[in-house]
């Protein structure tokens, strides 16, 4: 299966702020076994430029805003996320690049695997080729 969705969580906020629980099986297709975020990134850096094999994913801007660029090999889509309240579900052979991020971007990601250099593809032609095989 590949796709890419936004999700929206539920806020809970009260008179002293807001609050958002990320719940496996609830609003998260996946047992939850890493993660990660990513911050301080520096003016102009892009990051990604791989696709995963199996891992599923959840990434949410908690802070601040950033831009995905997910791309099936058919076609290429820009996403922004730029609320804490929507989370980018990634699973599948999909190539995500990522750029335009705010300096006070924080970015979590939620991963269904621990980290595995194996599970990545991080050469265009190579991923082209791995979408092309499973469709055979
Ligand atoms: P990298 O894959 O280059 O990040 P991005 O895809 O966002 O550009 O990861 C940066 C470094 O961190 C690289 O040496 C691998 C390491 N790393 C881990 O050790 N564990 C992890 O969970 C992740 C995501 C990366």
């Amino acid at each position: 299966m590949t796709s890419y969705k936004l999700v929206d969580f539920k806020t809970l906020g009260d008179d002293r702020g807001s609050l958002i629980a990320i719940e496996e099986g609830y609003n998260t297709p996946f047992a939850i076994k890493r993660v990660y975020y990513i911050f301080d990134t520096k003016k102009g850096v892009e990051r990604g430029f791989h696709a995963h094999i199996n891992l599923k994913q959840m990434c949410i801007a908690v802070k601040g805003s950033c831009t995905f660029i997910l791309d099936n090999s058919k076609k290429k889509e820009e996403i922004t996320l730029d609320n804490p309240n929507q989370g980018l579900f990634i699973e599948g052979l999909i190539w995500r690049e990522m750029k335009k991020f705010s300096p006070d971007c924080v970015l979590v990601v939620l991963a269904s695997e621990h980290y595995d250099e194996s599970d990545y593809i991080r050469d265009y032609q190579k991923f082209k080729k791995e979408v092309e095989n499973g469709k055979k």
